[in-house]
Order: structure tokens, then C-alpha cells, then sequence
């Protein structure tokens, strides 16, 4: 799970690289280095965080049009200065960045060995430079091809070669790799944020495939070495976007941005009461008997909410799945069964791997991912986006409502395809939901206040039923993962079959209780850790009176389908606030990437 870059052009590489290494730091860190190419290559690395690499910089005067960088979050080998990239071969003429993991180092690197090559570090990316050199007779595209026919895995590689001084050689396979041209210069890197101070305009390449950077030009080829051309893409957000327009911290911006990243979800989506989904007009609803909606994470707890309000209102029977588990359990899927996989990176490894197999079972498979061009997304048979724009902060937040938005949609619209009946009320809501969450919004001091309850806590029970569960699961996955506080959520049913043991005086209870038919009962549990010291925050609807409970938030009144959208903006705001009493860092908690690209 690392961050690349490469710059091919008529300035000085530098700048672009460390630029987009520092776009890139939220996907993982521990060392960081770059190689720049003028006549021959120099590299330098730092163990430790991308500041260390930029002051160790100040002590040279490199100067070159060429260059590779790279962030590294450990896979192989211990974070230290010999185990960070890039990596060169003995004779110092190539260069390489990889983001990945080739699962047949160990033996590749014992031939090497015995062909009298050294190696510098414990890592599996070494075993690629030294490969290349052993393949390398002249022609750089084709000892890179030969590499890809040996080695096993994933991987995103940015090359550089002395003998091949304008130019940059990018290849892929499972990992993500976006090309971008300016017009002096050609340039690579691991996600779109890194590019996007320089150019709009990006290339996609399909696994194995390999292009070569040049400063006026690039060259695509194909997995034989045949040359191919490529059309770009135009990112429709610019730097900004990425960047934290005056909040302290990419989650709270991304929390704020929520009212709009769901408008532009929903723009052109639906027509009087008619939703519109072109990307899926050729799919025959009515030949699948069974739905699976696969993801890990937030984007898991996404497909709860789908899954139940998609069985509700078309009563086919919908499963949902971890990825981890999906991939690994054998389903029973086929021709019939509809797959969904979400993902806000689209390049998780986990859902990719699910995805596959799905696919293997001849199942038709829907990707809902947030990155255009994303492996998940190309890998599909269909894709649908999320218009979160970037999301950057590790703690997934517009991703996750901008997911249950567009899952609302998909099911609505699928009702709509089995010619059922569909609640135009909901539909109409749908609409005002980006309202809701501004008025949601301005009562952020109220959550704020409920974050105190836990500055001091190691542990929060979060309980709630149905669509109420799915929500409180999230909220506890945002509360462990920014105030590293231990947060549970169970299902509040359960909690009389063991979990209320844990409950003591103090004890910090968060309730979800919206859902009309199962509120009351939730409200009752609610009383049975009152009972036993329990200090309760409840998120409620004002349907509900309820007696001895202080803290009550009551929700907006939407449909019950609607309001899982809603009940995320408090549990978002009470997992931030506790972050930041406890000094967290919000952005970047601690052992966690934004995306795991890696098993
Ligand atoms: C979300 O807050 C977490 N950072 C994490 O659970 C994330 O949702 C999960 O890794 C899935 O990522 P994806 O949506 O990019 O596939």
C-alpha cells in the first residue's frame, strides 16, 4: 500500500515528485525516496515520514527532468533506509518503484543470488530491478516484458534506465497507477490527487500493459510489446478538491462536503419520479434469483443498509458479505445471481479478489466505487460512481452516505425494473436529503458536547435494530478508528444474551432508534443499561418520547429507508470530536491506509 510518482519532461522532476508524494502520504508511510535521472542516477531515501526525505534533500542541488519517487508503507521488510525505495541494481544504471506485493520473490531472488546479484534490502520490490538487469540487452520494453512474464502478484512500477535517460517505462497489475500529460511533460502516479496540480487530463492502462513516459509523448503497449493507443480521461474536479479549503483536517471537510458530494450523486438521476440508471440499461432484472453485495469496512456496512432496504422493497433475497470471507468461502453464485461489490478506492484488495471470483462463477457483477478508471471499476461488468470527490481522510464519511444514496437509488431503481410498486414518497425525499444534512449539520456543537462523554472512556457500546444496526456498526467502526477508543456495536436485542455484562455504572451507551418497527424495543433496551449506570446518547426521531434519557438527538422525519443517510452525520461528528479531545490524529490514525491494496 505505498505511494509513486514519476515525472518525464522539460523541467526539473523534482517538485512534481515530492508534491504528489505528499498527496499521496494518506495511502501509507514509513520511508520515503526518489531517484532523479542526469546522466545517472542518483537516489535518496529516509526511513521515517516524508518531511525526513525533503530535509535530507536540502543537503543536495539535484537537478534533472526525469525522476520516481515513492512513499512505502511496509510489507516486506522492517520500515529502514535499505528497505525503502526506489531501488537500483548493482551497477547503479536502473532505477524502480513498486507498490505491490510479486508473491515469488523468495525464488526469483534465490536464481538471482546464484547468478552472482547482491541485495541491499529484505524487500520483495528489489527482486524486480535486478531481474530487469538480468533481462536487459539493449531494449528496455523488452526486458520489462520478459520481467512481467516471471514474476506473480501485484504491482504498479515506475522504471528508469541510464541507457534510456528521456524516458520513464509504468506498468500494472492489481495495483493502481493513473498517467498524466501536461504539455511539456508525461506523468505518473498512484491516485489522481498527485496529478492534479499539473494536469486534468489522465490515461488508464488495463493490467500488464506498459506505457512509456516521454516529454512530448507517450507510447502504449500491449502485453506483447505491440503498440496500442489509449484514449484520456478529463478528472472532473481540480486541486482544490483536494486539498482542505480552510478545515483543520480532510475529515472534517469531507463531513461538511457531504450535502453536495450527494447532490452531484443524484444529479441526473432521477426524472419525474423515474430513476435513471444508463449504466445499467442492459441488465434483465428478472433473470437473477439471488443478490450478493460484497465490500469490507464502512463500504460494508454501505451494503447492510442497501441489502436490507433492496430486500424490503423487491423482496428478492439479498446476502451480504465481508470481502475477506467472500472470496474465500465459495458462494453459491452463477448465472443467475447479481453481485455488487463497493468501494470507494476501487482498489481494494480484498473486493477486487471477491470480485474475480465472482466473476469466475459467471456471475453479472456491478462495481459502486469513488475513483474513476479504479481497478474495481475496469474490472466489472457494469460500474456505477459515487461523486464523493477525493476522499482523503483514512475514516470514510461522504464515501460512505454518498454509497448509501446511490444504494437507495439501485434499489428503487431495480423495484422499478420489476415493474413493483415504488414509494414516490422516497424518491421525492431522496431529493431533499442533502437539505437534511445541513440542518443536521448545524447542530455539530451538540455532538460535540456528546464527545466529551468519552474523553476519558476505553470503551462505547453502540446497540440499535434493523437499518438502525447497520448505522451503529458504522459509528463504532469511526469511533475505534480516529479516537481509538473501543467501540462495539450490537445488534440491542442482543444485549441480554450477553453483552450487557459489560455494562457499569458510567458505562457510555450510543442508541440508533428510527425504524418504526422496531424503535419501541430499542428504547426498551435502552432502559436496561439505565438500569444498570449506563449513560445513554440517543439518535431518535421525535415519533419517540422517551422517559430518563438527557442526551437526545432527534432526527429529521424521512422515510424509514432514508434515515440511515441521516443517523451518520451525528455518529460521524461524535467520532471526530473524540478524536480530536484525545489529540488524535484525525486524518492519518495510527496502523490504518486508506486503501489496502494489499491482503
Ligand atoms: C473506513 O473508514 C475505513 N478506512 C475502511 O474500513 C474502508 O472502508 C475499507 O478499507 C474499504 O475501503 P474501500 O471502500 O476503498 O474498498
Amino acid at each position: 500500500m505505498c505511494g509513486i510518482t514519476a515525472y518525464c519532461g522539460n523541467d526539473e522532476a523534482l517538485p512534481f515528485l515530492l508534491q504528489g508524494l505528499e498527496k499521496l502520504e494518506y495511502r501509507g508511510y514509513d520511508s520515503a525516496g526518489i531517484t532523479i535521472l542526469d546522466k545517472s542516477l542518483t537516489t535518496v531515501k529516509c526511513k521515517g515520514r516524508l518531511q525526513l526525505l525533503v530535509d535530507e534533500l536540502e543537503k543536495y542541488d539535484l537537478k534533472g527532468h526525469v525522476g520516481i519517487g515513492h512513499t512505502r508503507w511496509a510489507t516486506h521488510g522492517i520500515p529502514s533506509h535499505l528497505n525503502s525505495h526506489p531501488h537500483t541494481n548493482d551497477k547503479n544504471t536502473l532505477s524502480l518503484v513498486h507498490n505491490g506485493i510479486i508473491e515469488n520473490y523468495r525464488e526469483l531472488k534465490e536464481e538471482l543470488v546464484n547468478k552472482g546479484y547482491h541485495f541491499q534490502s529484505e524487500t520483495d520490490s528489489e527482486v524486480v530491478v535486478h531481474l530487469l538487469d538480468s533481462y536487459y540487452q539493449g531494449n528496455l520494453l523488452k526486458a520489462v516484458q520478459k520481467v512481467l512474464e516471471r514474476i506473480e502478484g501485484s504491482y504498479a512500477l515506475c522504471i528508469l534506465s541510464t541507457r534510456h535517460p528521456d524516458e520513464i517505462i509504468v506498468t500494472k497489475k492489481d495495483s493502481p497507477l493513473v498517467i498524466g500529460k501536461t504539455k511539456n511533460a508525461s506523468v505518473a502516479a498512484s491516485d489522481i490527487p498527485a496529478l492534479l496540480a499539473y494536469t486534468k487530463e489522465v490515461y488508464f492502462i488495463e493490467d500488464n500493459e506498459i506505457a512509456i513516459l516521454k516529454a512530448n509523448q507517450i507510447h502504449f503497449y500491449d502485453q506483447k510489446g505491440k503498440e496500442i493507443t489509449k484514449e484520456s480521461s478529463i478528472i472532473p474536479y481540480d486541486i482544490d478538491a483536494a486539498r482542505k479549503n480552510g478545515y483543520d483536517t480532510f475529515m472534517l471537510k469531507e463531513i461538511y462536503e457531504q450535502p453536495y458530494a450527494i447532490k452531484e450523486t443524484l444529479r441526473g438521476r432521477i426524472q419525474n419520479e423515474t430513476i435513471l440508471f444508463e449504466e445499467l440499461k442492459n441488465i434483465d432484472f428478472l433473470q437473477f434469483n439471488k443478490v450478493y453485495f460484497v465490500a469490507c469496512g464502512t463500504a460494508y456496512h454501505a451494503c447492510l443498509c442497501g441489502a436490507q432496504i433492496l430486500e424490503r422493497i423487491t423482496h428478492l433475497p439479498v446476502l451480504t458479505q465481508v470481502a475477506s470471507e467472500f472470496r474465500y468461502n465459495d458462494p453459491i453464485i452463477d448465472e443467475h445471481t447479481l453481485t455488487i461489490f463497493v468501494s470507494q478506492s476501487g482498489e481494494t484488495a480484498d473486493t477486487l479478489g471477491a470480485l474475480r471470483l465472482a466473476k469466475e462463477k459467471k456471475a453479472s457483477t456491478i462495481a459502486i466505487t469513488n475513483v474513476l478508471g479504479s481497478t474495481i471499476s475496469r474490472d466489472a461488468d457494469y460500474v456505477l460512481y459515487t461523486c464523493a470527490g477525493p476522499e482523503i481522510a483514512v475514516a470514510s464519511t461522504k464515501a460512505y452516505t454518498t454509497q448509501l444514496i446511490l444504494l437507495m437509488l439501485f434499489a428503487y431503481y431495480i423495484a422499478q425494473e420489476l415493474h413493483l410498486t415504488v414509494n414516490t414518497k422516497a424518491i421525492l425525499q431522496l431529493q431533499q436529503v442533502p437539505w437534511y444534512i445541513e440542518k443536521i449539520l448545524e447542530d455539530a456543537c451538540q455532538f460535540k458536547e456528546y464527545a466529551t462523554m468519552l474523553k476519558d472512556k476505553h470503551d462505547a457500546y453502540f446497540i440499535g435494530r434493523s437499518l438502525d444496526y447497520a448505522s451503529v456498526l458504522e459509528g463504532a467502526l469511526k469511533l475505534k478508528e480516529v479516537s481509538y477508543i473501543h467501540a462495539d456495536a450490537y445488534v440491542a436485542g442482543e444485549l441480554k444474551h450477553g453483552p450487557i455484562a459489560l455494562i457499569e455504572e458510567g458505562s457510555v451507551v450510543i442508541a440508533v432508534a428510527t425504524q418504526p418497527h422496531i424503535a419501541s424495543k430499542t428504547i426498551s433496551n435502552i432502559q436496561e443499561t439505565i438500569a444498570r449506570g449506563a449513560d445513554v446518547i440517543l439518535l431518535t426521531t421525535n415519533h419517540y418520547q422517551v422517559k430518563n434519557v438527557e442526551n437526545i438527538y432527534y432526527l429529521p422525519n424521512v422515510e424509514p429507508t432514508l434515515q440511515s443517510i441521516l443517523t451518520a452525520i451525528p455518529l460521524q461528528l461524535i467520532a471526530y470530536y473524540s478524536a480530536c479531545i484525545r489529540g488524535c490524529d484525525v486524518d492519518k490514525p495510527r496502523n490504518l491506509a486508506k486503501s489496502v491494496t494489499v491482503e
